[in-house]
């Protein structure tokens, strides 16, 4: 079965093509960070309408990479939610429409489980059962994971989400968006041993995060800073502070993963969402599992942030269960991941 994957919650827009037999045939993105950038952060109503404007040249161009046409289309996934409720209309609409239009079946994917399933796209997918920890701007979870729809919430932030602590730190430092990745560029010629910051939640027992504090910590670092150096700090200073907060958002969900390994008795880690694009995340993560004989599973650093290809795949697999979507499509722009219906028997 050819699924074609449509990838719209947020600011990518995102298609894929995955085949059952032959995996990913083709996928494409297209970052809408141009189009926000100048105001800081996400602008729904513009990324609704970039989303308008880019799905279905992005369809064409991935049809074409693949060497196939709309009637080697054998169903169609969507992301149906969680994300922006008006951003989700629209490549729900067009999904949905399209699959009618096409006479194929349609699913609805949750955005997480696409994240969540999307290392089982690489050559050395990890089997279940496994522990999938899950870092976007929007969710920071631990999740046991015991097959496809089978979810156990471990632990969550109680406050911002990693990607979000990385975007509002970036904007304290003057960084541009989104910051995760710039302020991670950054931190690469920091100094580790000039700032200490906390590593929150981690001196007493349980799996929740908070990460709202540490920008708090960055703020008053960079105050202190600037007052000692009369206002004008340098570029280095602004490079210590990145690489602390990196150091010690790394260093807390580094401690909370072996915990939950170790709690749940799995041998296998997965990461996923944009953050676990960071390189000093996969590099400490690695080490540390490594270190306990212990496996860290993350997908290629283009399928850990939004993509087509993670909808296709969760999509494929729900379709396979015999799920559908009705013509009467409902985007959610909150839904809990534990509703999701399981697919197959619990692998424990
Ligand atoms: O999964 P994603 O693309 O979208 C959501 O579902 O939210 O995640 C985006 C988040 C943003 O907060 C972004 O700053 C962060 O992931 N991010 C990173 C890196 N790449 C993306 N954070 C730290 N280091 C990175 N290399
Ligand atoms: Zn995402």
């Amino acid at each position: 079965m050819r699924v074609l994957g449509i990838e719209t919650s947020c600011d990518e827009t995102g298609v894929a093509l995955y085949d059952g037999e032959h995996g990913l045939l083709a996928h494409a993105i297209y970052s809408q960070i141009p189009i926000h950038a100048e105001y800081g952060g996400v602008v729904p109503e513009l990324a609704s309408r970039d989303h308008v404007r880019k799905a279905l040249p992005l369809i064409r161009e991935v049809l074409d990479k693949a060497e196939l046409t709309r009637t080697d289309i054998d169903a169609v996934a969507f992301t149906a939610g969680p994300g922006l409720i008006g951003a989700l209309l629209v490549g729900a609409a067009l999904g949905r429409s399209l699959a009618w239009a096409l006479g194929v079946p349609a699913v609805g994917v949750h955005h997480m489980e696409g994240h969540l399933l999307a290392p089982l796209l690489e050559d050395s997918a990890p089997a279940f059962p496994f522990v999938a920890l899950l870092v976007s701007g929007g969710h920071t979870q631990l999740v046991d994971v015991t097959g496809v729809g089978r979810y156990r919430i471990l632990g969550e932030s109680l406050d911002d989400a990693a990607g979000e602590a990385f975007d509002k730190t970036a904007k304290i430092l003057g960084l541009s968006y989104p910051g995760g990745p710039v302020l991670s560029r950054l931190a690469e010629q920091g100094d580790p041993t000039r700032y200490r910051f906390p590593r929150p939640m981690t001196d007493r027992p349980g799996l929740d995060f908070s990460f709202s504090g540490l920008k708090t910590f960055a703020l008053n670092t960079l105050r202190e800073a600037e007052a000692e150096a009369d206002g004008a700090i340098d570029a280095q200073t602004r490079a210590d502070i990145a690489r602390a907060f990196e150091e010690a958002v790394v260093d807390t969900l580094v401690i909370k993963c072996r915990r939950a390994l170790r709690e749940t008795g799995r041998r296998r880690l997965v990461l996923a969402g944009g953050v676990s694009a960071n390189r000093r995340l996969r590099a400490r993560m690695g080490e540390a599992l490594a270190a306990e004989g212990r496996e860290a599973h993350y997908p290629r650093p283009e399928l850990c942030t939004d993509n087509g290809a993670m909808i296709a795949y969760a999509g494929w697999q729900r379709l396979n269960a015999g799920a559908t979507e009705p013509l009467l499509f409902k985007p959610r722009a909150r839904w809990p991941m534990e509703e999701l219906q399981p697919v197959g028997p619990a692998i424990i």
